[in-house]
Formats: C-alpha cells, sequence, structure tokens
C-alpha cells in the first residue's frame, strides 16, 4: 500500500498495469487504509476520489490526475466517460463504525452520487442500468456472453467492448444515462447499488434513500431464479447469459430479503461442487461449462468479491461461511503474493502482482 500511494494521495491499483485512481478500487483501499490504522488516508482516497464527480452527481470510473493517454477513446480530457459500483457508501460506513469523524461535503458528494444512479440512470424494468460491461468491474464475465453470441473470444470481446463504449448516450450535461447496444441492469451491480444507499442512508439517517435502495432489493430478489440457481441479469441477456452462475450474482446476498435465495447462496459459497475453494470462492460455479479457473473474471477468485461476501455471512451471523471466506482468503492473498486474482485451486498469482485491493484481507478480521 506504501509503495502504491501517489503525492496526490490516492492509491493506484498497481504501478505497472494500474497506474490510475479506479472507483470502487479507491474505495476498497480507504477501507484497507482504515483498517491499517491510517483513517487520514482513507479520507483523501474518498476525497479524491469523488474530486472529480459531475455537477450530477455522475462519478467517473477512472480519473487520471492529469492529461488522459485515453482521451480520445472517451472524448473527456481527464477522466472515463462510464462508472462503476459506487463502493463509497460501504466504505464512507465501516470508517463511521470505526468511529472516524466523515466531512460533510464527502457525504454530501456520496450522496449525490447515489442522486445519479437512482434518478438519472436509464433503468431496465426497474432496476438500474449499466452502459457498458465494464462499469460492472466484472469486464469479462460470462454473463455479456450474450454479445458475442455466446462465442467468448478475448479477440472478439475486444473489438465488441470498444463498439459498445461508442453507443453509449449521454445526458445534456455529458453523462452516461443509456445504451441501446447493451440493455441490460445486472443483479451484481444492483445488489451494491441497493447495499453502498443502504450503508451511506444508515450514516447520514437518509429515510429516502433508504426507501429508494430498498424498492431496488425487492425488485432484486423478483429476479432470482430457483431453476438457474441464481439471481438473473434482466434486459436482453436475461433469458440466456444473463442466467450464467457467476460469483457477483450472489452479490444481492448483502440485501436480499427472501430466505430461500439467501440460504441456497449461503449452500453454493460452501460447497465444494460449485463455489467453496482452498483459496476460492471460485469467481463461477464449477459446473458451468465456461468456468476457467485461471482466467480474467471467468472463473479466478477474487478478493473484493470474497470480501463483500465475507461481509454478507458476517452480518447474516453465518460464522461458518464468514470463516470459510475470511481464510481463504488469506491464503490467497498470501500464495499469490497480493495479486490482482488468483487460482482458487492452488493460489497462482493472476493479474498485476502485486495489486493493492488484496490487502482487504486485512479488514477481514
Ligand atoms: C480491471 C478490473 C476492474 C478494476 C480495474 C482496476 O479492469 O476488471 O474491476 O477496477 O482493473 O483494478
Amino acid at each position: 500500500m506504501e509503495r502504491h500511494l501517489h503525492r496526490d494521495g490516492y492509491t493506484v491499483p498497481s504501478a505497472l498495469v494500474y497506474p490510475w485512481q479506479w472507483l470502487w478500487d479507491s474505495a476498497f483501499h480507504a477501507i484497507a487504509w482504515n483498517a491499517l490504522d491510517r483513517p487520514d488516508r482513507a479520507l483523501v482516497e474518498l476525497d479524491t476520489l469523488l474530486g472529480c464527480q459531475r455537477r450530477d452527481g455522475f462519478v467517473p470510473h477512472i480519473r487520471y490526475h492529469g492529461p488522459s493517454p485515453h482521451a480520445d477513446f472517451w472524448k473527456l480530457p481527464d477522466t472515463s466517460a462510464i462508472t462503476q459500483p459506487p463502493m463509497y457508501g460501504h466504505a464512507i460506513a465501516r470508517l463511521h463504525r470505526a468511529g472516524v469523524d466523515i466531512p460533510t461535503g464527502l457525504l454530501e458528494r456520496a450522496r449525490q452520487g447515489f442522486d445519479f444512479l437512482l434518478r438519472h440512470r436509464a433503468r431496465v424494468d426497474g432496476l438500474v442500468s449499466v452502459v457498458h460491461p465494464w462499469e460492472t468491474g466484472a469486464d469479462n464475465s460470462p454473463r455479456w456472453d450474450h454479445w458475442v453470441d455466446g462465442h467468448f473470444s478475448l479477440d472478439r470481446w475486444w473489438v465488441v467492448k470498444g463498439e459498445l463504449v461508442r453507443s453509449i448516450m449521454p445526458s445534456d450535461a455529458g453523462a452516461p444515462i443509456s445504451n441501446s447496444a447493451f440493455a441490460c441492469a445486472p443483479a451484481g451491480f444492483n445488489a451494491l447499488v441497493a447495499f453502498n444507499a443502504l450503508e451511506l442512508a444508515w450514516v447520514t439517517d437518509d429515510e429516502h434513500l433508504q426507501r429508494d435502495a430498498l424498492e431496488i432489493v425487492d425488485r432484486l430478489d423478483v429476479s432470482w431464479s430457483a431453476e438457474a440457481g441464481t439471481w438473473v441479469d434482466v434486459g436482453d441477456s436475461g433469458h440466456g447469459s444473463g442466467r450464467v452462475r457467476t460469483l457477483d450474482a450472489l452479490l444481492p446476498l448483502l440485501v436480499s430479503r427472501r430466505p430461500v435465495a439467501v440460504r441456497s447462496a449461503i449452500d453454493q459459497l460452501l460447497d465444494p461442487c460449485a463455489f467453496a475453494a482452498t483459496y476460492g470462492p471460485t469467481g463461477v460455479h464449477r459446473a458451468e461449462e465456461v468456468f476457467r479457473p485461471d482466467q480474467y473474471w471467468r472463473g479466478s477468485a477474487w478478493p473484493q468479491l470474497t470480501y463483500l461476501l465475507w461481509w454478507a455471512a458476517r452480518n447474516r451471523g453465518e460464522a461458518r461461511l464468514e470463516e470459510s471466506l475470511r481464510t481463504s482468503a488469506r491464503r490467497g492473498a498470501a500464495r499469490s503474493r497480493m495479486a490482482e486474482h488468483w487460482h482458487p485451486d492452488d493460489g497462482t498469482g493472476l493479474g498485476a502482482v502485486p495489486q493493492s485491493w488484496s490487502a482487504l484481507v486485512v479488514a477481514m478480521a
């Protein structure tokens, strides 16, 4: 974490692979800094993250802190033109629980972030849409295979991902609102919107925000499919790849009010034939044809997802799951040398090594 600290006060995910500031990464870094007894750094992390917020509340997913090398791609000078899960809600709540005084300005900017997502962003059947798969943080997930006609390859996906950026529809103020070529409201993303909104609403005692978040929770629970064994994405992929059993699609465990769905998700996370693994959980259910434990977003273990599911288990009093996620994450971080993600069965480091968000394991105690 010290080595990844930028002179402007934020932490880069990786000095070589990801040398800028990313939205959900930064919120996870804030949680890690706080666990490392540096709440001052946690606050600067969140302050710099929300420092690039637009007037309508939109928070870009990358802040370049200087001229962007991708300005032509995004058509913006110093940020990206899409967002990512609003993890700042939970980060603020974790700091608050630890007794850290949160500046009012930060709370207000976080609230505006939810205003954008809940009031301006297009909905699909009542759920919040994403305008691009990158907005979920789960870049190459099999949940997006609908957009490559079920035939995923890195080359093909690279082209399609680029094309999908070009069809994003901005508001008059320039914020991304919808994408007719990607009509999708993913279960995992909506779970994170609702969870983070509830966390912030709890800190600020905001009944309106709480009510809006609970509406999403209830709508999300309608999309639980007992047959598929997962929460299903709403939109174009709903009858196809939006039903693949990915780990991020179990994130509604953070907020769900549907006991059968909660029980099934917990059982799958504990089952070694489903998601459970020594360094796991796996990013995709083992029985899925597309499961590839060593491939980016197609089956490997991700520390930030494990952290979130650990938080859900802890809050639901599911001690066995809590312990299994905590120990497997710690083993994985150690064996992979704090990698971006790793092989769930042997701990081999994948992607960037080291990557800052693996420090989340210090916040799982
Ligand atoms: C990759 C991940 C994304 C993350 C970024 C920076 O693009 O898929 O979730 O935010 O790297 O770590």
